[in-house]
């Protein structure tokens, strides 16, 4: 069954085209990718679809449910998480704050329940504590609790952006470049995150990454872009060996070893 549809969509921004009449099914529970070389239109895309842009055309359906014309805000309400391509966390704030804020959009406690510090949200506030510590534990952070932000890791902080998307308990999450910056091993626990996400939370993923690695291990359906159009789609087999794919690479002078 299709969780997420995108139908024809269209985003320009004056006379450029970033996106040009896209299409996509995405299956619930399974992993897809979109990949591309620079400048294909990727992080617009996963903007429409997250709110941060509207569409200059097209339409985006989130089980069968229109969802286009959403702020973020409503869209993250109504089941899709994301994570940043530049990563956008409160660096001075602790790794656990980072995913209570994360949270705070669901909480029922109103800002003036926070103020005026009510016994129910302060029993809403451990509760929040208690599952952000799950979730950080979950992605692997649970001994970082405290540190700031800024000072982890380049993948560690990958892993507290994916421990602040599910704080938000989304059915779909979309990550844009989660391996980008990080090592080989790092690389591969990641691989395996979004493997036991997906099972234990039957969760539906989309990622955009560069690494064919990750990319031809993990997905089940990979979507193509280039230019803003999409080129080709399948599974990872048919895509390793489609030539207007491999054009496309060759062509942006970004083939990266697969
Ligand atoms: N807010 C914006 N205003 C104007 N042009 C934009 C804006 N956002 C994106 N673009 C343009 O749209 C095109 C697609 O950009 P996008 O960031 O979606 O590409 P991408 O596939 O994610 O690339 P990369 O792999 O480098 O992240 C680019 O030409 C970009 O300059
Ligand atoms: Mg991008």
């Amino acid at each position: 069954m299709p969780i997420l549809e995108v139908q024809n969509l269209t985003k320009k921004f004056g006379g450029l085209t970033a996106t040009q009449e896209v299409s996509m099914t995405v299956e619930k529970s399974s992993i897809t990718a979109v990949i591309g070389p620079n400048g294909a239109g990727k992080t617009t895309f996963f903007n429409m679809i997250t709110g941060i842009y509207q569409p200059t055309s097209g339409i985006i359906l989130l089980e069968n449910e229109k969802i286009n014309g959403l702020k973020p805000h409503d869209v993250s309400k109504a089941g899709i998480s994301r994570t940043f391509q530049n990563i956008r966390l409160f660096n001075q704030m602790s790794v656990l704050e980072n995913v209570l804020v994360g949270m705070h959009t669901h909480l029922k406690a109103g800002l003036l329940g926070i103020l005026f510090n009510l016994p129910v949200i302060r029993k809403e506030e451990k509760e929040a504590e208690m599952h952000a510590y799950h979730l950080l534990d979950y992605v692997g952070l649970a001994d970082l609790l405290n540190e700031k932000a800024t000072n982890l890791s380049y993948g560690a902080q990958r892993r507290l952006e994916i421990a602040r998307a599910l704080a938000a308990n989304p059915k779909v999450l979309l990550l844009d470049e989660p391996a980008a910056g990080m090592n080989p091993k790092e690389t591969k626990d990641l691989t395996e995150l979004i493997h036991r996400m997906r099972q234990e939370f039957n969760l539906t993923v989309i990622l955009i990454e560069h690494d064919m690695k990750l990319v031809m291990e993990i997905s089940e359906h990979i979507v193509v872009l280039d230019h803003g159009v999409k080129i080709a789609e399948g599974k990872p087999e048919d895509i390793r060996n489609n030539p207007k794919v491999i054009e496309a690479y060759l062509g942006s002078g970004a083939v990266q070893a697969g």
